[in-house]
């Protein structure tokens, strides 16, 4: 029997379910005959709304995944937490410079009471150093909360397993935005796009575009060149795309 076909018993819900052992959670699950109408984003590891609680046989430790990225395990028991109530606070990132100056602690005060137990990295699907980017915001470096934390997909189970009761993932988007509109230079080719724009210079090449049927528009957008992950210095080569396939 090959591994697509090689079925396993899993517990969702508390119910028994035979299903192939290739599967992820979520495709398990659906193959179980459930249909997402919550916990079910992206499909592919980044909304973080699939989070799941699972336990392994004869193993004490509760274990956290996306359910769109984990593979089942034999006998593995789970269910999905539909949503992490948290803390966010209210700020105007823009108007208020002074938010710039140590806002953690004005707007999270929170996070003094870590214990430093790392029970939030240990929960976090993505491998996320919790425990340090939140010692980084006791401390007030914004960079560096703001650097651990860049891939958080905002899930939730670090602040749904924190003894402290800190919403860890609103700290971190608050840093994140504090250091991209307080402390990183304004881009300067984001500043002159931003006056084309203004400006008209795409005006005509939008109305064109908005004429197209949705098979020509997919076309026209596979065509694209892909800005590399380090694009520092990178231009593209037809530097009047699309207005070549628009003849
Ligand atoms: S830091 Fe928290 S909210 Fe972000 S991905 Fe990790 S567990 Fe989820
Ligand atoms: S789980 Fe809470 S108390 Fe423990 S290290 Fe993480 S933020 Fe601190
Ligand atoms: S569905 Fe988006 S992270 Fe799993």
């Amino acid at each position: 029997m090959d591994k697509e076909n090689k079925k396993i018993s899993i517990y969702i819900f508390g119910k028994k379910y035979r299903v192939p052992e290739s599967l992820t959670i979520q495709k398990a699950m659906e193959y179980s005959g459930f249909r997402f109408i919550r916990n079910c984003g992206c499909r592919g590891g980044v909304c973080g709304a699939c989070i799941t609680v699972y336990r392994l046989p004869d193993d004490y430790r509760i274990r956290t995944a996306l359910a769109c990225q984990k593979i089942v395990e034999p006998e593995m028991y789970l269910t999905q937490v539909p949503f992490v109530p948290s803390r966010k606070a209210t700020y105007d990132i823009l108007d208020n410079p002074e938010i710039a100056e140590n806002p953690i602690q004005k707007l999270y005060p929170e996070v003094s009471g870590c214990v430093f137990c790392n029970t939030c990295s240990k929960a976090c699907p993505m491998d996320i150093e919790v425990m340090d980017y939140i010692a980084a915001a006791i401390q007030g470096d914004i960079r560096e909360v703001a650097q651990i934390s860049f891939e958080c997909v905002m899930c939730g189970l670090c602040a749904a397993r924190c003894p402290a009761e800190i919403s860890q993932f609103n700290v971190a988007l608050l840093a994140r935005r504090v250091y991209g509109s307080h402390i990183l230079p304004f881009p300067p080719d984001v500043k002159l796009m931003v006056k084309e724009i203004r400006e008209g210079k795409y005006q005509e090449v939008l109305d064109r575009l908005s004429q197209l049927d949705m098979e020509k528009l997919k076309e026209i957008y596979s065509k694209r060149e892909q800005e590399p992950q380090e694009s520092e210095g990178w231009e593209p080569k037809e530097k009047d795309f699309p207005l070549p396939y628009l003849q």
